[in-house]
């Protein structure tokens, strides 16, 4: 679906981290969790492209104006890095942005009755606290958040209303365990019988941890990849990853926003 979004609201919520919430058709409440989308930053040549953000949160909520009926909303939760971005951080209420959305595949929310675990590093948050939202209201929920300071620790307070229980670690201790969530996320895993899916979105390194985790414990895992992106459907190749039978001799690329974000790591090369 392409849409014009209006701003609702566009907040920063830590130095350098922005939460935006836009106005959406209805059909967008039915999101997977783990979709994303296309955002057209403005109506001008540069910055040509859209760019990709997960989404944080779809729902309803009656309208601002009187007499009209419930009004559909997206969130994303986005960190200034480039033009784009710091482009998006300068809008208010009332602005408008074009939207594709929603766009990729999303999380399988699995077996009910296991437990699962949410692994997020930074901004890779991003996607999960929908993926939770959905979650809790049939399996218990643990949700590591790692990040390298506590600047970089978001929406913890988001997560742990909706009953999830969260750890948190930071790269220099200000926040949380000292040290990487992976390590916090590994020794939970080890220490606790039963079975479990874990769900990841974060750096590179943070995620091949994950995976290696996942191999090491046999522990069923999906992964949400950030990759370059162009057209964000399939059409200019932009954003492939190695698939898991990838060689020289036999190439096997994914597609990020197809066949993704969402990927068991196990469909994927690693090294
Ligand atoms: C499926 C998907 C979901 C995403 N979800 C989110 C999200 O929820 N919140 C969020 O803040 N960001 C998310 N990203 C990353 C986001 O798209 C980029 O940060 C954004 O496009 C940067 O645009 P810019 O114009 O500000 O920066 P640019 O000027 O384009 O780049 C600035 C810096 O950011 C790096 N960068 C740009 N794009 C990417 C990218 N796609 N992956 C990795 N590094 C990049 C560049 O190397 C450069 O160093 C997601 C990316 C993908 C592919
Ligand atoms: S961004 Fe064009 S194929 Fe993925």
């Amino acid at each position: 679906m392409q849409f014009k979004a209006m701003i609702i609201s566009n907040h920063e919520v830590s130095p350098g981290y922005f939460r935006m919430r836009m106005s959406a058709p209805p059909e967008l409440a039915d999101a997977r969790p783990g979709q994303f989308i296309m955002v057209r930053v403005r109506d001008a040549i540069d910055p040509l492209l859209r760019r990709p953000f997960g989404i944080f949160d779809v729902g309803t909520v009656a309208s601002e104006f009187s007499g009209c009926g419930p009004q559909t909303y997206v969130e994303m939760l986005y960190k200034v890095v480039g033009k784009g971005t710091e482009t998006l951080s300068t809008y208010h209420h009332g602005d408008h942005v074009d939207l594709l959305a929603p766009l990729g595949t999303g999380f399988d929310l699995g077996d009910p009755d296991e437990e699962k675990i949410l692994v997020g590093g930074g901004i890779g948050i991003a996607p999960l606290y929908y993926l939770a939202k959905k979650l809790v209201e049939r399996s218990r929920v643990r949700f590591f958040l790692g990040g390298r300071t506590r600047d970089d620790i978001l929406c913890v307070t988001e997560f742990e209303r909706l009953g999830v229980e969260t750890y948190v670690a930071t790269d220099d201790g200000t926040l949380g365990d000292r040290g990487f969530v992976t390590d916090v996320m590994e020794r939970h895993i080890r220490g606790a019988a039963g079975k479990r899916t874990i769900y990841a979105c974060g750096p590179m390194p943070m995620l091949q941890a994950v995976a290696g985790i996942a191999e090491r414990t046999g522990v069923p895992c999906q992964v949400s990849l950030e990759a370059y992106m162009a057209c964000g459907m399939g059409a200019c190749l932009g954003c492939v990853v190695k698939g898991k039978e990838h060689s020289d001799e036999s190439p096997d690329y994914r597609c990020v926003c197809k066949d993704g974000p969402v990927f068991a790591f196990d469909q994927l090369k690693w090294v």
